[in-house]
């Protein structure tokens, strides 16, 4: 491949763009700087931009930690996207596999992989998603009956899908949910009078929030995690 398609796909440029990339001298192949846009690059080149790696890679799959105050979509007109807090190219690709509450922090999935996106959000799947709640008031002796049963929420048909809970003191609980409807976790808890004061992901099905990640960090998930969501 010419080094300056290869340009162009990895960093989502035009071919006028990629010439001008390589007129800055900012590009190198196997450590030798290259300005020649017809240059044949292989699989094993390495390629480096400002002492980047570009890679023609597969999907993207990442695990951020995310902190208050920023959205989970591309836009929002007060708060900043999530999206902001990674440094990658091409982010119009990504997309959320489920999104959280601009007040929500913890384990948040981004990809470019909409089947395996897919696997996460659809409810066909009941994919599970465990979430550390603090509330108001204290939990009360028929709370985890009630959401075993399911919860009749505000303007919906039907009950929720059970969800389990497992209460860690007077008032903070670990809930799995199998579902992800709109302020799902803060509702189920006002229909039985409480309030959610702070809320917080841990797990999507078996991947587990990093906690050695910084709020606002970010890393690939391992070859095991991406497998796990299609077991
Ligand atoms: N449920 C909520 O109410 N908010 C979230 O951010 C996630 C689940």
């Amino acid at each position: 491949m010419r080094l300056d398609k290869f340009l162009c796909d990895t960093l989502g440029v035009t071919r006028k763009e990629a010439n001008q990339i390589l007129r800055t001298k900012t590009v190198t192949v196997d450590g030798e700087m290259e300005k020649k846009a017809a240059t044949q690059v292989s699989e094993d080149s390495v390629v480096e931009w400002e002492g980047r790696q570009l890679t023609l890679s597969g999907p993207r799959y990442i695990m951020l930690y995310k902190p208050e105050g920023f959205v989970c979509s591309h836009e929002d007109g007060s708060h900043p996207s999530v999206l902001t807090l990674l440094d990658e190219i091409k982010l119009e690709d990504l997309h959320f596999a489920g999104r959280l509450d601009v007040d929500t922090t913890g384990l948040v999935l981004i990809t470019d992989d909409g089947q395996w996106s897919h696997r996460i959000t659809s409810p066909k799947h009941k994919c599970p998603k465990t979430y550390r709640v603090w509330l108001a008031d204290p939990v009360q002796p028929d709370y985890a009956e009630k959401f075993e049963q399911g919860i009749q929420l505000k303007s919906e048909d039907g009950l929720t899908l059970p969800a389990q809970l497992d209460v860690r003191a007077e008032k903070e609980v670990l809930l799995t949910i199998h579902e992800g409807k709109y302020h799902q976790v803060k509702r189920m808890f006002a229909a039985l009078g409480n309030k959610v004061e702070a809320l917080h992901r841990e797990f999507i099905g078996e991947i587990e929030m990093d906690e050695s990640l910084e709020l606002g960090e970010y890393r690939y998930l391992t070859q095991e995690e991406i497998e796990s969501i299609w077991k």
